[in-house]
């Protein structure tokens, strides 16, 4: 990364409120930059608690296209991080998802065009491909959910938006993202709080594999995307290239937490759509963006479960928004 490079930047990131979004507000902050947090009403703000004095918040949503213009005008940023998405907790109707994850980009690209910006970053997703292993960024494009298509239309809006308004633009697709801050009812945190209460956790048979990756890596990923000249104009994974199945996490964990819990492997059936093998190629944001994990599974493990133990107070329920107790 350029030093210096995000020093006095003006940034404007959507999703700010979220699991990713607020690590990045995080990284933003401490490097310098001038964090503009798009923020609903009703959004929670724990999760950037910490250094919400040191951003400035614009209130809006993605559905209010006045708000996005006023946020942008305030704002005049450099770059613009687009982050918010709905469907990562899977709480909405496939409506609800092409709205906010298609037409909502749509809106925040028109608020963007003409401002001048040096980059559009739009947070993608591993789930725009659908099954397969090694997936790299030449591979077809096969969603396999409505969340996945919402995500690549989201994606194909921004490359087509970008190119005809000449706005330099960045996709960046993680994989399975993990770390502090995740909601508690996603496996790793949730086999956290069931593994300090030892009690059994219930899960599929969980032969699914997956690329877990630390959300610092991630971070990292997003930084290189935001400044890296030989970004713009490309698609980038951000994933390990290790598949992992999901019983195997669940183990590790529990031998990490050294509890007495059991894994009751089948106690849930399957999702109807469930994908067995994901996992993806990282090759192009090693050669071009020079970003390699700097996690291995294990450490990221380590460090998130003594996070997730700073909140086990609270309670699964409790710990989804609060900050740690001892910090
Ligand atoms: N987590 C992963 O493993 C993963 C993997 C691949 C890709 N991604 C992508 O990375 C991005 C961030 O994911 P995440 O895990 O951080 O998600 P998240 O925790 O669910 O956060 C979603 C964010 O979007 C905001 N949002 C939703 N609807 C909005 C609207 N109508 N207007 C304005 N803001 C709205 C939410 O605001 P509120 O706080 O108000 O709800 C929240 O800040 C997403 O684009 C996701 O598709 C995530």
């Amino acid at each position: 990364m350029q030093v210096g490079y995000w020093a006095g930047r003006r940034v404007f990131v959507t999703g700010a409120s979220g699991f990713l979004g607020s690590h990045l507000v995080r990284r933003l902050v401490g490097l310098g930059g001038h964090v503009f947090a798009f923020l609903r009403p009703a959004s929670e703000t724990q999760r950037i608690a910490d250094v919400i004095d040191r951003v400035t918040l614009v209130e809006g949503d993605l559905f209010d296209v006045k708000s996005l213009e006023r946020g942008v005008a305030v704002a005049r940023p450099e770059l613009v991080y687009h982050l918010a998405a709905a469907g990562v907790a899977p709480d909405c109707d496939d409506e609800q998802l092409v709205r906010v994850n298609a037409m909502g980009t749509l809106q925040l690209l028109r608020a963007c065009a003409g401002s001048g910006l040096l980059r559009f970053v739009y947070a993608g997703s591993c789930f725009e491909y659908g099954e397969g292993s090694d997936l790299a960024e030449s591979q077809p494009l096969a969603p396999t959910s409505v969340y996945a298509a919402s995500k690549l239309a989201g994606h194909a809006i921004t490359q087509a938006f970008c190119h005809r308004h000449s706005l330099p633009w960045v996709s960046l697709r993680p994989f399975t993202v993990y770390g502090p801050w995740e909601r508690t009812s996603r496996l790793i945190p949730h086999t956290i709080f069931r593994g300090l209460k030892g009690e059994d956790v219930l899960v599929t048979p969980g032969e699914q594999e997956r690329d877990y990756i630390f959300v610092d890596d991630v971070i990292d990923g997003f930084l290189l995307g935001g400044e890296h000249p030989a970004a713009i104009g490309r698609t980038f994974n951000l994933c390990t290239g290790q598949p992992v199945k999901v019983r195997d996490i669940v183990c590790q964990v529990l031998d990490l937490l050294d509890s007495r819990s059991r894994p009751v492997f089948g106690a849930l059936p399957y999702r109807a759509d469930e994908m067995f093998r994901q996992s993806g190629d990282n090759r192009l944001a090693r050669s071009v963006l020079g970003w390699a994990a700097r996690y291995s599974l294990l450490e990221g493990l380590r460090l998130t479960i003594e996070w997730y133990k700073g909140i086990a107070c609270l309670g699964e329920q409790g710990g989804e928004m609060v900050r740690p107790c001892r910090e």
